[in-house]
Parts: structure tokens; C-alpha cells; sequence
């Protein structure tokens, strides 16, 4: 068959791979896609949310599948785009429908969605200018420190966690004020969870599902999780503390609700969830819902995935996931970013990248995620560049074959971190 896979990122590589690699493959296509992805499909230079070129290109080189990387285009409904076209309607699309992907494209329909489905997650008041006033009693009610959650897409950026109640009710008023334009209008005020987090990735039918390998990601720029919110600089599966009892209490309580309430709703539900989730007092909540894999996650994930992906993803589409079997590599992987200095703020691109070769002879496998081809030449074009990824027997055995290969490919200016997987 003929796939297309829509991204540009480290995510997108690693799937990518992972779908190359199964026999039903006839041809994979990855729009944008990376100087990474040309090396395992062929990358088509149309942008993710362009409905109108990707349904043309689909059209004309016979695309049966199309799997979706990034939020956007499923917050944009491109899976209802062809659902609701005659000429289209028989392409998969691997995602939720628009109704699905508000469980990321919006806090305050994801709050909404877990009270009605007693979905356990932190106390919640969903806040415009209309009722500011309520919202600044609401903080009064709460203690230090404070979360506030614009309800829109972000970019990863728009959580705030505030210290004291003052700033709080500053930086609320600015977010209705507009500081993240119309994606905070509305504004969630949480409840602050004390806990470990974990990514618990799940494929849906809408009907059945399966548990992908759980992961854990670093998002902060610095050693010890200090400094800025980043994307990802590395992550590691499995998650020692998400064992069978726990998990037994995600699926219950967070999974099968889930899947149901999506069902009760009769909201269209085809592709994967990621479950953010923390655990406090030994019992799994929700922090975030996202509709698509995780990034820096997919790159350890796909690592630990067995089965023929497009298998399951067909399963996906078809409705008998149940019918599919998902079998587990039971090593360790550890995936550590390379990310261009001065990442999260502002970053020069466009810096050659030496070592991929020697790197790509190791038994690590590498995966881009900012880089483009220039000159001939591979040269950094973003802020997390590469993914370094590794099995083991153990996850510091997978780390340390990653940093030892982290240590040959070089950049101007490049960084990382050292000590991903040092909480668990
Ligand atoms: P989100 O974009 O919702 O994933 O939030 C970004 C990060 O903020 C999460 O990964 C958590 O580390 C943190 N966070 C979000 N909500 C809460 C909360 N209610 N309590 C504690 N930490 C939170
Ligand atoms: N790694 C977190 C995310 O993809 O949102």
C-alpha cells in the first residue's frame, strides 16, 4: 500500500522508519518531512495543514493511508476533510475527527470531557473576561503553587506554574488580556498535582485499543529538570513505576472511559491517545490529553514496537485493531536530543552536521528532527536537531550506548543533556 505521513520532526522520522520496515509497503511518502525521512520514504514538499495539495497528492499517487503526525491538521479536521468528500472518503486517515482532537485543540472541552466521564484529573475553573472575577476567588481557594492552562493550542507554551497567588492573578489577566492571542481567551486554572509524570500512548478503533510501550519524556532545557520548558530533550520505556498494578488502574479508570465517553459522545475516534499522566499518592490522573504520539516519546516508543506497525494502523482504520497483535520488544530504549545552543529562546540554523555516518555504524539509531539538506549537506535547521536512540538490557545500558554516540555528531553550538532517566 501506499502511505503518506504528514511532519517534519523527530516523531515523524522514527514513524517513518517503523513503517518502512513492514512488508505492505509499497511506497512511503512523508510531507514535509526532514533531510532524515528522504532516507526511508520520499519526502514531498507540501506543508501538513494544506488540505488542498495533500488530497491532491493523495489523489494522483493513489495514497490509501494517510497517518497523521502533529496536532494541527487534526485540530484543522483534516480527518473529516475526506470523511466529507466522496473522491477522498476511501483513504484512511490515521487520527481523530475534529469533535476527537478538541481533547488537545482544547483544555476547557478535555476538563469537560474527564468531569463527565469521572476521569480522574486536578480540580479545574474554566475562566474568560466575563467571569475574571470568579476566576481570581477560585486562586484564593487554591495553594501555591498555581497552574494556568491557555485553552487553546500553544505550541507546548502555554501552560503557566506560578509560585504566589499575586502573580497568578497577574498573569491571568494578561493571558484573557490576549498573550497567547484567541488560544487564551479562555483560561483553565488548575489545581497544582504533586507527582512523577509518565506518557501512556494508546491505538483506537473507537471500539478497541491497544497499550503501546509506556515512555517517559524530559522537557525542561536543563539537568535536574531545571530551566525552560523545551519540546523534549530525551526520553526512556519502559517506566519502572507504570507496572502492572498501575497500569491496570490507568486502563480502567483513564483508558476504557476514555474510549467509552468518545463513544457515548459519538465523537469519531481513529488513531492514537496520549494520556499525560501523573501519579499522586500512587493513583494515576490526567494531566493533558494530545491526539497524536509524543515527541521525544515516538522515538523510544517505535524502538519497542515489534509488530508491523501498519498492520495495527490498518486495524486502526478498519475497526478490528482487535483482531491485530501488538508485541513488545522487552529491552530498554533511551533517546537523548541534540538541540542547537541557546534552544528554547533564540537559536542560530543552518550549521553543518559531522558524524552522521560514523553515528549511523553504531547500534544506535538515529533519527532527525531539525535538519534540512543544503549544498549537499546535511545542516541543522531547528531546535532539537537529532535524536540519538538506543536499546539495552536496561535503561542506563540504552543511555549510555546514546551519549556515546551522542558524543561523535557535531554541530556548532550543540547541546544536551546528560542525565535523562536520572529520576526513575
Ligand atoms: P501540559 O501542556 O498540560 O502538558 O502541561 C505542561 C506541563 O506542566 C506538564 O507536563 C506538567 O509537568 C505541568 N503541569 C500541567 N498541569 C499540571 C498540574 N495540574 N499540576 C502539576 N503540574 C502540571
Ligand atoms: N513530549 C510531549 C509532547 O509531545 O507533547
Amino acid at each position: 500500500m501506499k502511505i503518506l505521513l504528514l511532519g517534519s520532526g523527530g516523531r515523524e522520522h522514527a514513524l517513518a522508519w517503523k513503517i518502512a520496515q513492514s512488508p505492505k509497503v509499497e511506497k512511503l511518502y512523508i510531507a514535509p518531512g526532514n533531510a532524515g525521512t528522504n532516507a526511508v520514504g520520499e519526502n514531498v514538499n507540501i506543508k501538513a495543514t494544506d488540505f488542498e495539495a495533500i488530497s491532491a497528492f493523495a489523489l494522483k499517487e493513489n495514497i490509501e493511508m494517510v497517518v497523521v503526525g502533529p496536532e494541527d491538521p487534526l485540530v484543522e479536521g483534516i480527518y473529516d476533510y475526506f470523511q466529507n468528500r466522496p473522491e477522498l472518503k476511501h483513504i484512511a486517515v490515521i487520527g481523530p475527527s475534529a469533535n476527537g482532537a478538541q481533547l488537545e485543540g482544547s483544555k476547557e472541552f478535555a476538563k469537560g470531557f474527564m468531569m463527565r466521564h469521572q476521569i480522574p484529573t486536578a480540580r479545574y475553573k474554566s475562566i474568560t473576561a466575563e467571569n475574571l472575577e470568579e476566576g481570581l476567588a477560585f486562586l484564593e481557594t487554591l495553594e501555591a503553587p498555581y497552574v494556568l492552562k491557555a485553552d487553546g493550542l500553544c505550541a507546548g507554551k502555554g501552560v503557566l506554574i506560578l509560585p504566589t497567588l499575586d502573580e497568578a492573578k497577574k498573569e491571568l489577566k494578561e493571558m484573557l488580556g490576549g498573550m497567547f492571542g484567541s488560544a487564551s481567551a479562555t483560561v483553565v486554572i488548575e489545581e497544582f498535582l504533586s507527582g512523577i509524570e509518565c506518557s501512556v500512548f494508546v491505538l483506537t478503533d473507537g471500539e478497541h485499543y491497544k497499550v503501546l510501550p509506556v515512555a517517559k519524556d524530559y522537557k525542561r532545557i536543563g539537568e535536574g529538570d531545571k530551566g525552560l520548558n523545551t519540546g523534549g530533550m530525551g526520553s526512556v520505556t519502559p517506566v519502572p513505576f507504570a507496572d502492572e498494578e498501575y497500569m491496570e488502574k490507568v486502563r480502567t479508570r483513564i483508558i476504557e472511559p476514555t474510549i467509552n465517553g468518545l463513544k457515548e459522545e459519538n465523537i469519531v475516534y481513529k488513531g492514537f491517545i496520549f494520556l499525560g499522566l501523573i501519579r499522586v499518592k500512587g493513583e494515576p490522573m490526567v494531566i493533558e490529553y494530545n491526539v497524536r504520539m509524543g515527541d521525544p516519546e515516538t522515538e523510544s516508543v517505535m524502538l519497542r514496537i515489534q509488530s508491523d506497525l501498519v498492520e495495527l494502523l490498518e486495524g486502526t482504520a478498519a475497526g478490528n485493531l482487535d483482531e491485530k497483535t501488538l508485541v513488545m520488544d522487552p529491552r530498554s530504549a533511551g533517546c537523548v536530543i541534540l538541540v542547537s545552543g541557546g534552544y528554547p529562546e533564540a537559536y542560530e540554523k543552518g550549521f553543518p552536521i559531522s558524524g552522521l555516518e560514523q553515528a549511523a555504524a553504531t547500534e544506535s539509531i538515529i533519527f532527525h528532527a531539525g535538519t534540512a539538506m543544503k549544498d549537499g549537506q546535511i545542516v541543522t535547521n531547528g531546535g532539537r536537531v537529532i535524536a540519538v536512540c538506543s536499546y539495552g538490557a536496561t535503561k542506563e545500558e540504552a543511555l549510555a550506548q546514546s551519549y556515546k554516540v551522542a558524543d561523535m555528531i557535531d554541530f556548532d553550538k550543540k547541546y544536551f543533556r546528560r542525565d535523562i532517566g536520572f529520576d526513575l
